[in-house]
């Protein structure tokens, strides 16, 4: 087979860059690891940030987004026995998020592919990526038809945190920066009413706990656990019996319960492959960064990549124009390293770390003060939270 960009991994960057690329005359091929059922069977983001949803209608798929999504002013911040609000909207000028999640959204992608004819092969098992040092890149897999090579102009590594693209760089030729966080979050989804209409993040001595929601039917809660801990060793009544302990008193009474439908551990990491690109490969989204899910950046991030990727691809394509390309790496990650900055002062401000001295303690506490007695320094928060401009 032979086409224009060759993309790894059918998620949710592979897939919108796909699908904008079509609607400009681009001509793409997706490969994806795994059946589309399991794709839309993860539960993972649930905000999104105006720039996505703007990419989400450029690429013509936000109709169910707009219908559905909620559109959040504001959220809680728990602490001491009390929630008090970020007013996204007062801080920001105006600006919000919306609640919609990754399940859907992945959805909405898929429908749009389908419904232009896009090329997805799924269960495209021992993709490799070859040749991106020179003029004639290509791809090789093997799936239940035997196996396949895919020829191309471009590789985009799409392929999330655990893919080829970025391990099939030679070692020399990037540099990784990372920290591994001594804690996961523990998630459960349940159809039940959200406890409360906003996302509530709670800091307590006992872990870090989250509420939010999918729908007005569709709850989604966490909880800080050790790295050491399994689902099985979590019944739903543990479960909600320690989230109801770190939630203020008002908001655990509130709390309404049902078996869970969902239950996962996220390993919390920081991580940053510089530069994003190699030759003709260049990365996206999870393959080349991911943050902790407490200041809901990731798929955000993946959104501005893979803006910064299709206005690169467009200009080449239409106008012989290839500056884009070569400076996608050095566009990417200055947005890219502040949504890592963002993401790792929520994650230290709000959950316990192990080693933490009563000196560390002080300091996490003094920031809480500090942040609801300063406009300036909430300002700030809600800026990074409703996500900076592309
Ligand atoms: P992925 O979603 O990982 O997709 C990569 C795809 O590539 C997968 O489908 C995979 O099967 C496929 N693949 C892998 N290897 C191969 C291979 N060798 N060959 C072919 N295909 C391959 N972000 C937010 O912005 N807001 C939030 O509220 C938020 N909440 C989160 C909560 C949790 C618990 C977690 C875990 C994450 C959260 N995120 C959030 C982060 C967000 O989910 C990710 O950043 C997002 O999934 C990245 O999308 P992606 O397409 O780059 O990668
Ligand atoms: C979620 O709803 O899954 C979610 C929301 C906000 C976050 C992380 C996850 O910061």
């Amino acid at each position: 087979m032979k086409t224009q960009v060759g993309i790894i991994g059918g998620g949710p960057s592979g897939l919108l860059l796909s699908q904008l690329l079509h609607l400009r005359g681009i001509d793409s091929v997706v490969l994806e690891k795994r059946s589309r059922e399991h794709v839309l069977g993860r539960i993972r983001a649930g905000v999104l940030e105006h720039g996505f949803a703007k990419l989400m209608r450029e690429a013509q798929v936000g109709e169910r987004m707009d219908r559905e999504g909620q559109i959040h002013d504001g959220f809680g911040i728990a602490h001491d026995g009390r929630v008090d609000r970020v007013d996204l909207k007062a801080l920001t000028g105006g600006n919000t998020v919306i609640v919609y999640g990754q399940t859907e959204l992945t959805r909405d992608l898929y429908e749009g592919r389908d419904r232009l004819g896009g090329v997805i092969v799924h269960n495209a098992e021992d993709v490799i990526p070859h040749g991106f040092d020179t003029h004639r890149p290509f791809l090789t897999y093997r799936n239940g038809s035997g196996a396949g090579r895919i020829d191309c102009d471009f590789i985009i590594g799409c392929d999330g945190f655990h893919g080829v693209s970025r391990q099939s760089i030679p070692r020399d030729r990037i540099r990784t920066f990372e920290r591994v966080y001594p804690f996961g979050w523990l998630g459960v989804l349940t159809r039940t009413k959200p406890v409360s209409p906003e996302l509530i993040y709670a800091r307590h001595e006992r872990g870090f706990a989250l509420c939010s929601l999918r729908s007005p039917v569709l709850s989604r809660y966490y909880i800080q656990v050790p790295l050491t801990e399994t689902v099985e060793e979590w019944p739903d009544e543990s479960f909600f019996e320690e989230l109801r302990r770190r939630l203020p008193r008002e908001v655990a009474s509130a709390l309404e319960t049902a078996p869970s439908i969902e239950k996962s551990i996220a390993p919390l990491r920081s991580f940053v492959v510089e530069p994003m690109q190699c030759g003709r490969m260049f990365l996206a989204g999870d393959a080349a960064h991911i943050v902790p899910p407490t200041g809901a950046r990731g798929l955000n991030s993946a959104a501005s990549d893979i803006y910064y990727l299709y206005n690169a691809l467009l200009d080449h394509y239409s106008r012989g124009d290839s500056g884009g390309l070569e400076n996608y790496s050095q566009r990417a990650l200055a947005r890219v390293w502040k949504g890592q900055r963002f993401s790792w002062w929520m994650t230290t401000l709000l959950h316990k770390f192990p080693d933490s001295s009563a000196f560390d303690q002080h300091l996490q506490q003094t920031e809480l003060d500090y942040l609801f007695s300063s406009p300036r320094a909430l300002a700030s928060l809600a800026e990074n939270y409703v996500g900076l401009p592309f």
